[in-house]
């Protein structure tokens, strides 16, 4: 018996990066995983494969948080699948183009804002109604340690982690009474295909090259944030709500995610 069993989870952006290493850790402690994706089904497939052959259960489903309809459509797919979800993890995002608020047209906010928090937004409202029937369920928003920081050039993803982060919050307490634990974890540069794109853009440098300069010796890994997420969703942390759980081995680092 693993710590999961029999609970459900949804990961969105699951197929890669921070999402894959979530989607891996929740199914090996137990939880059948729906890996939601974009666009990349190879990906997706490869941790559906990956979860299989650690004798896990998953399945892919694809739809672009943001398109509340293809979502609404993916939420009622899950529950066909794998039963009623009581744990999301609310992971998929893009970077923004790196422009200054003075060079930012106002449709790269609006881009921003409906992947990292409209976007998610919709997809937990259409969920809540029977996640408030579970007997525990959570919600776990991917944000960013950027929040923290703002630095040059960030604008529209700061503010989108920001908006999301604002409405965790709150959601934390509006959704106490029914059970639902609601907690943000916030990576620093964390080594994925986002995090290798953004150090080339501002550092023309490989990721792993900067290890020397980060916290312990090395860049933050996805398994690192995933592990705070399988803590977050388990029996350990029934207590714990509201509450934001900075990854980035107790910063500096280099202010760019
Ligand atoms: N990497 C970092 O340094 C870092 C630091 C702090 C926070 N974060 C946050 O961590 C999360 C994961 O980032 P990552 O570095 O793992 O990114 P990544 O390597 O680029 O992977 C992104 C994942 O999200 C999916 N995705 C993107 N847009 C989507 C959408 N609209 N709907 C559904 N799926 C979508 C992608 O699927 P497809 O391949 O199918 O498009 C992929 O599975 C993001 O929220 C990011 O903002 C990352």
């Amino acid at each position: 018996m693993s710590g999961l069993d029999g609970r459900v989870a949804l990961v969105t952006g699951g197929s890669r990066g921070v999402g894959r290493a979530i989607a891996l850790r929740l199914a090996a402690d137990g939880a059948a995983v729906a890996v939601n994706y974009r666009r990349d089904d190879a990906a997706a497939r490869a941790a559906v494969t990956a979860i299989e052959a650690a004798g896990g259960r998953a399945a892919a489903y694809q739809a672009a948080i943001g398109d509340d309809q293809a979502v609404a459509a993916m939420t009622e797919a899950v529950r066909a699948g794998l039963g009623e979800v009581d744990i999301v993890v609310s992971n998929a995002g893009t970077a923004s183009r790196g422009r200054t608020v003075a060079d930012t047209e106002p449709d790269e906010y609006l881009r921003l804002m409906t992947v990292h928090a409209l976007g998610p937004l919709a997809l937990i409202r259409s969920l809540l109604p029977a996640m408030r029937a579970r007997p525990r369920a959570d919600i776990v928003m991917v944000s960013s340690a950027i929040t923290g920081h703002a630095p040059p050039n960030s604008a529209p993803y700061t503010m989108a982690k920001a908006a999301l982060e604002a409405a965790a919050r709150t959601l934390a307490r509006e959704e106490r009474p029914h059970g639902i634990r609601v907690n943000i974890v916030a990576p620093g540069l964390v080594a994925t295909d986002m995090g290798e794109r953004l150090v080339r853009a501002v550092d023309g440098r490989a990721l792993h090259d900067l290890d020397e300069h980060f916290p312990f010796g090395r860049v933050c890994l996805p398994d690192d944030v995933a592990g705070v997420v399988a803590f977050l969703v388990s029996a350990d942390s029934g207590y714990v709500t509201g509450q934001r759980l900075v990854v980035d081995g107790g910063g500096p680092d280099l202010g760019i995610v």
